[in-house]
Formats: C-alpha cells, sequence, structure tokens
C-alpha cells in the first residue's frame, strides 16, 4: 500500500505567517507540523510515501526529510504547480501509485488517541477489499468541511463539501484510504463551482457504487486541522501536556519506525545523538537503550 501526503496549497489562512514559510513545515510544539501526517502513515504501515508540495517549498522539505533512510521509510516528491484541489493528488501521483491501494492524509492533519492503530488497519485492510474509508469526527462548526450524513448503523448515506446547512456534525477528516482503482476514479472527478476537483466528489464516486466506509474518531479522540493560529496554539498545547506528563515524545517518526522495525537500534542512537540537546533526542536515546 502507497501513502500520500498533500502539502500544498498557499495556507492564506496563516498570512502573513505564511507568505515566508510552507505551512506544514511550522512547528506544531517540538516537531515540524508534517511529522504528525507522516507518523499516521506510518502507524498504518505505509513505508513508500509521496509528499506533495509548491513548487516553490518543495526545497524545504526535501532538506527536512530527505529521503526517508532516517526514519526507514522512503519517499518521493512532486510538485503542484497551483493549489487545484485535494483530489489531483491522485493524478499527480498515478506513477507512483501504480496498481496498488493507496491512504492519503492533509499535511496539516493532527490524529491523536487510543486505538488508533487499530482503525489504521482495519481501514487498510477495507482499501485491500475494494473499499474507501473516510474517518469522521464530530465537530462544532461542520459548515468548514466535508460532512458525511450517516445512518444509524454508521453507514455513510451522503457526502458534501462545506454544505451551508449540514445534514451532520460529522466532518469527514483529512486521512482517505482509497482501494487500487483510485488514479481511475480520481480522472472522472470534474471542476467543482469553486473550480477545484473536490476530494469530496471522489468519495462521492465511491458512495454512489457502496464502497464508502466511515470510521468514526470517538469523543475520547482529537483530531486537529492545524489550519489557523487558533488550532496551531491548542495543538501545541495538547501535544506539550501530553509529552509532559508522560515524559515521552508522541508522533516522533523515529520512534514510529523503530517500532515497526524500519529503524535499527543503531540508527535510533544515531538520530538521537544529532538531537540530543532537547528532550526529543533524549527520548530517541533513552528507547534506542531500553
Ligand atoms: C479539506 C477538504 C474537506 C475536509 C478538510 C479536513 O478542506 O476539502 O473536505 O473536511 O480538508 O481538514 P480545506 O481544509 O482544504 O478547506
Amino acid at each position: 500500500m502507497k501513502g500520500i501526503i498533500l502539502a500544498g496549497g498557499s495556507g492564506t489562512r496563516l498570512y502573513p505567517i505564511t507568505e515566508g514559510i510552507s505551512k506544514q513545515l511550522m512547528p506544531i510544539y517540538d516537531k515540524p507540523m508534517i511529522f504528525y501526517p507522516l507518523s499516521t502513515l506510518m502507524m498504518a504501515g505505509i513505508q513508500d510515501i509521496l509528499i506533495i508540495t509548491t513548487p516553490q517549498d518543495q526545497e524545504g522539505f526535501v532538506r527536512l526529510l530527505g529521503d526517508g533512510s532516517k526514519f526507514g521509510v522512503n519517499f518521493s516528491y512532486v510538485v503542484q504547480p497551483s493549489p487545484d484541489g485535494l483530489a489531483q493528488a491522485f493524478l499527480l501521483g498515478e506513477d507512483f501509485i501504480g496498481q496498488e491501494p493507496c491512504a492519503m492524509v492533509l499535511g496539516d492533519n493532527l490524529y491523536f488517541g487510543n486505538d488508533f492503530d487499530n482503525y489504521l488497519l482495519a481501514a487498510k485492510e477495507n482499501a485491500l477489499q475494494e473499499y474507501a474509508v473516510n474517518f469522521g469526527y464530530a465537530v462544532k462548526d461542520p459548515e468548514r468541511f466535508g460532512i458525511m450524513e450517516l445512518d444509524r448503523n454508521q453507514n455513510i448515506i451522503s457526502v458534501e463539501e462545506k454544505p451551508k446547512h449540514p445534514k451532520s456534525k460529522y466532518a469527514i477528516t483529512g486521512l482517505y484510504f482509497y482501494p487500487d482503482d483510485v488514479v481511475t476514479k480520481a480522472k472522472l472527478v470534474k471542476p467543482s463551482q469553486r473550480g477545484e476537483l473536490e476530494i469530496t466528489t471522489l468519495n462521492d464516486l465511491y458512495l454512489q457504487e457502496g464502497r464508502l466506509k466511515a470510521q468514526i474518531l470517538g469523543d475520547g479522540f482529537t483530531w486537529f486541522d492545524t489550519g489557523t493560529p487558533d488550532s496551531q496554539l491548542e495543538a501545541a498545547n495538547m501535544i506539550k501536556t501530553i509529552q509532559s506528563n508522560k515524559g515521552i515524545v508522541i508522533c516522533a517518526p523515529e520512534i514510529i519506525g523503530y517500532q515497526n522495525g524500519w529503524l535499527s537500534k543503531n540508527e535510533l542512537l544515531e538520530r538521537g545523538e544529532l538531537l540530543r540537546k532537547n528532550d526529543y533526542g533524549k527520548c530517541l536515546i533513552k528507547m534506542a537503550n531500553e
């Protein structure tokens, strides 16, 4: 299974900050924003990952992430010349995806909660069985998101992109699992009224074939779209609280790579030595020595 991190876009909700830096390179507390969605894909056991960026920001991502060997994964890179919609990722990624199922996560989406690894494994299994999976999360401002309408058995009845009158409070979060026909389906997506290839239109194509499943993230779960100053601050505070209370570092790709058996003890230790001046590095060293 392949994975895509979509880290394009102009980040206009964060102007003037993002006039000078890509949103997904900015910190959420002690690590770059993109580490969080990266750790999500790695938790799903995905090792081949395509990073999609704007043309002007690609260099910064390559400098930060390299070929992926420091995390035990393989990165490929492609640029999105202009922000023409999320579904465009599958057209840009056609060669990378080939004939495999593919997950996509948005570069500013942060997930943290109990049982997440089991949800991810279930979604992966569904994609292998030819189903697409959307992750739903109850929000107070559903008109800001793609929305899924559910029946009482949590089957999806409809999906709508940023509806004026939302039929439910369940946002479709920025993590999607698709079967091996996703490129063919993405080619059928027509631009919306705002001129974008909407991910919601792609999801609707699967829904029309009875092949779209919902995975609901419960109230004990945390999901952030960290695209605004407030959500960045809230997310950073949450990460700090969890890490300080437990004395650990969460969503560190090095740790997940090690736990997945993709990084050796020595490689983790080397990485920890490089970062040893802070708690992030100290945690890697401690982990390697346990
Ligand atoms: C995008 C999607 C929307 C989804 C959201 C999640 O919106 O179009 O369906 O709910 O991401 O973060 P955007 O953040 O690009 O406005």
